[in-house]
Order: C-alpha cells, then sequence, then structure tokens
C-alpha cells in the first residue's frame, strides 16, 4: 500500500491532491482504505475524462447472418448439436448484473425488479426459469454464473437465498464480483462518495471475464469442461439462454463466438449493429454510422448493416483466455455521481455531474477472430427494461411477454 507521502506526490503529480484533504480526520481504517483506492487508480483512464466518441474503426462492410429460414430449415441439426454440448457439461450460463441501473431509478439490484402486474414475478426469476427450461430439456443442470458489483452483490446473494434460488440448485450458481472504477466531476476530479471513500462505480460489462478470472473460476472451469459460456443481460426477460439452436449453430459454424442479433426494423433505429472492420467481427454503434451505411441496401432491398446485436453472445473458453489479459479501449460516460461537499454532506445529484470509465463487452467481440451472427426474432426473444415506461420500458417489456404467453 502507499504511504501517505507516496500518495501526496502522485495525487499533486495529477491534480487531484484535493483528495487529501482533512485526512487527518479520518480514522486508521479510513485512511488505509483511502490510500489503498489511491494505489489502484488507473490515472492514464482518469485523462480520458469528456473525451467524446468510441473506438476507431477501419474498414466497414456488412455481415452476414445466418437468418431465421436458414435456422428454420437446419434446426433439428443444430439443436442437436447443441443439447449434446449442453448434456455434456459444455456450456456454462453467465449473467452479467453488475450494472446499476441507474435509469430504472431503483435502489435494489435490477433483476428484483416485480415484472409481474397481479402476481409476483421477479426478473431474476424469469432469467432462472428460461435457464431451467433448457437445463431440464438436456437433462442437466447448467452451472450459473452470477456477476455482481460491490454495491449489489450482498443484497443479490440475499435475494437468491431468500427466494430459495427459484429452485434452481443452488451447488451451481456461482456469484462473483466485478471490479470497480473511480469516476470524477466534470472538471475529471475525482470525488469522494463518504469520508476516505472514493466514489467509484463498475467499471462496465467488458472486464466480465476478467473478474471471473480474479475470482478463481478458471480452474474450476477447466476441470468440469466447461468449453463455452454464454452471456446475457439481466433486463431481457424473454431471452433464451444456452438456447441449444443457437449453441449448435455456433460450434457447427466453427466460430469462436456467436452473437444473437435482431433484424432492424428501421434505418436509424439506436441498435449496435454487427459488422465486419478490416475483415474482422465489429460492432458498430447507431451514433457511429454514417447516414450511407444506415440506408445501404443489399440488392434485394434488404438493409446492409441490418443485424442489432442484443447482449446475448456464445464464447468459447479458450479464445476468453486468449484476449484476457488484453486492454479493452475506455468508453466515457456521463452519469449522476453522488458525492460528499466540502462540508461533508452527502449530495445525490438530480441530474448528470461527471463522468464513469466502463470497458464494454461488444469490444470483446472485436477481439474474436470471428463471430456467427444468429437471427432471432425480435418479438420473441428481446424484452429489455431499461426505463419505467416509453421505450425498453417495464411496460414495453410486460406487453410482449404478454404476447408471449406470459401471464403477468
Ligand atoms: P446497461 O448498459 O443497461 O447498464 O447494462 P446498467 O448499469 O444496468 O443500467 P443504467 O445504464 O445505469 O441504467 C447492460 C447489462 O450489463 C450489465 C448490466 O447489469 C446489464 O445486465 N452490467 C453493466 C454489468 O454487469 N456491469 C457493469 O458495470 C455495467
Amino acid at each position: 500500500m502507499l504511504s501517505y507521502d507516496e500518495a501526496d506526490k502522485l495525487l499533486k503529480a495529477h491534480g487531484q491532491v484535493h483528495i487529501l484533504n482533512g485526512f487527518d480526520r479520518l480514522t486508521a481504517e479510513q485512511q488505509a482504505g483511502l490510500l489503498s483506492q489511491i494505489g489502484d487508480l488507473d490515472f492514464d483512464v482518469l485523462a480520458e475524462a469528456g473525451r467524446q466518441g468510441g473506438v476507431s474503426h477501419g474498414l466497414l462492410s456488412p455481415m452476414e447472418a445466418v437468418d431465421t429460414g436458414e435456422i428454420a430449415s437446419r434446426r433439428g441439426e443444430f439443436e442437436a448439436v447443441g443439447k449434446k454440448a449442453i448434456a455434456e457439461g459444455k456450456v456454462a450460463a453467465l449473467l452479467l448484473a453488475g450494472g446499476m441501473g441507474t435509469r430504472l431509478g431503483l435502489d435494489r439490484p435490477k433483476g428484483e425488479l416485480n415484472v409481474g402486474e397481479n402476481r409476483t414475478l421477479y426478473l431474476f426469476e424469469c432469467l432462472v426459469n428460461n435457464l431451467k427450461r433448457v437445463a431440464d430439456s438436456c437433462g442437466t443442470v447448467i452451472p450459473l454464473y452470477i456477476m455482481t458489483s460491490e454495491k449489489n452483490d450482498a443484497d443479490t446473494r440475499a435475494f437468491f437465498k431468500e427466494h430459495l434460488f427459484f429452485g434452481y440448485p443452488e451447488d451451481r450458481v456461482h456469484f462473483f464480483v466485478q471490479q470497480m472504477a473511480a469516476a470524477v466531476d466534470y472538471d475529471g476530479k475525482l470525488l469522494l462518495e463518504g469520508p476516505g471513500r472514493l466514489a467509484t462505480s463498475p467499471n462496465g460489462n467488458g472486464g466480465w471475464f476478467a473478474s471471473l478470472k480474479k475470482a478463481g473460476f478458471l480452474t474450476e472451469i477447466h476441470r468440469s469442461g466447461i468449453e463455452w459460456i454464454n452471456i446475457f443481460a439481466v433486463d431481457n426477460p424473454l431471452q433464451q439462454i444456452c438456447d441449444p439452436v443457437f449453441v449448435g449453430a455456433t460450434i457447427l459454424s466453427g466460430a469462436e463466438s456467436g452473437s444473437k442479433v435482431i433484424r432492424k426494423n428501421s434505418p436509424d433505429e439506436k441498435l449496435g449493429v454487427l459488422c465486419r472492420d478490416d475483415g474482422k467481427p465489429s460492432i458498430v454503434e447507431y451514433y457511429e454510422m454514417t447516414p450511407e451505411m444506415q440506408t445501404e441496401r443489399t440488392a434485394d432491398g434488404e438493409l446492409a448493416y441490418a443485424f442489432g446485436v442484443i447482449l446475448n453472445y456464445l464464447f468459447r473458453v479458450d479464445a476468453l483466455e486468449r484476449i484476457v489479459d488484453r486492454k479493452l479501449p475506455v468508453h466515457v460516460v456521463e452519469k449522476k455521481i453522488p458525492y460528499m461537499d466540502a462540508d461533508g454532506k452527502l449530495v445525490q445529484p438530480e441530474k448528470e455531474n461527471g463522468y464513469k470509465f466502463e470497458t464494454l463487452v461488444v469490444d470483446m467481440i472485436r477481439m474474436m477472430n470471428d463471430t456467427l451472427a444468429f437471427e432471432v426474432v425480435r418479438e420473441k426473444e428481446f424484452a429489455p427494461i431499461k426505463n419505467l415506461h416509453g421505450r425498453d420500458s417495464l411496460d414495453s417489456s410486460r406487453e410482449l411477454m404478454k404476447k408471449n404467453g406470459f401471464r403477468l
């Protein structure tokens, strides 16, 4: 751990020494905590505060997908291969649940959201039910890894325990905590969220494999023969997890990853689109697309850049291990960051007041040699809950769930 003098020197060199104001008034434990947080800071990342834009691209070109027509005609073949791999214990599920869900405005983990109307049906419960259905159909139990963050780990574990893991075998569910990153105000200055505690937030969903490794789970993954990991978001109750057809199609394609995609419903829909970047798989965000790219059509009149990603990916474990030590690009996101003011009072800002720094799963796809784009029907598998009302909301998700036969 850094000494006070070392921390002082380091912070002065980076214009962040205000963080040590009042250091003398902290308890010994708080002082040690702060010095340890300072030692972990990545000043290169903090220097990115205020930077606009995404990653840089090379020559972009469209990517073909295995579309719903082809999937329908080869369903049996794909499904048999996927079910066999799952039954042999080669596939694990990994839930990304470390996000803050700030747009929903909950002070609990997002998966605790009740999507029911006349009954209680939690998001976590929907996801476990979806996984259980597949596992049962393959005559096995699929290991489930759950990534939480320091902010919601205890609550998430307690919730699963209280609800008896929604009927899933507890010994096959493994929690691990993702890393945090310091947040800064609009001037790039570090903030405190409490006495001797830097304001931090989860470091994005791109760090999931590094965090899984750090938590020591790789040995167990190798020992149990897991070759594939299907990662998925916490906020889409309709998604199919470890879908045998998707798993089988990816294995048969020979690609080291697979990405579930939906067909865009309009050229300007706000979805990250799967494409090729200098021949490698890549995702171009909607705001990075030129109007020409958005509207380009194939000879059949279809959108050339037609397939948007839905945060449901399958990765081969050996490919993940190959890239785990490579640095992912850092994305700078404006956020509401609670902080302690000069009088020591905690302020909950009503609007965005600074930046947090995240790495994203989409950038892992860019590091893969290939990915199979696998088209799913939006109305059946994509009902994300980002907001309470409006687009991608609890309201729109409930509507879709009902259309899919859910009794809410
Ligand atoms: P979102 O991009 O929707 O972020 O995450 P969020 O933090 O949940 O919500 P907002 O933006 O604050 O409203 C997509 C998925 O990635 C996970 C989320 O839990 C969700 O499943 N995620 C996100 C993490 O696991 N860790 C992170 O640091 C960020």
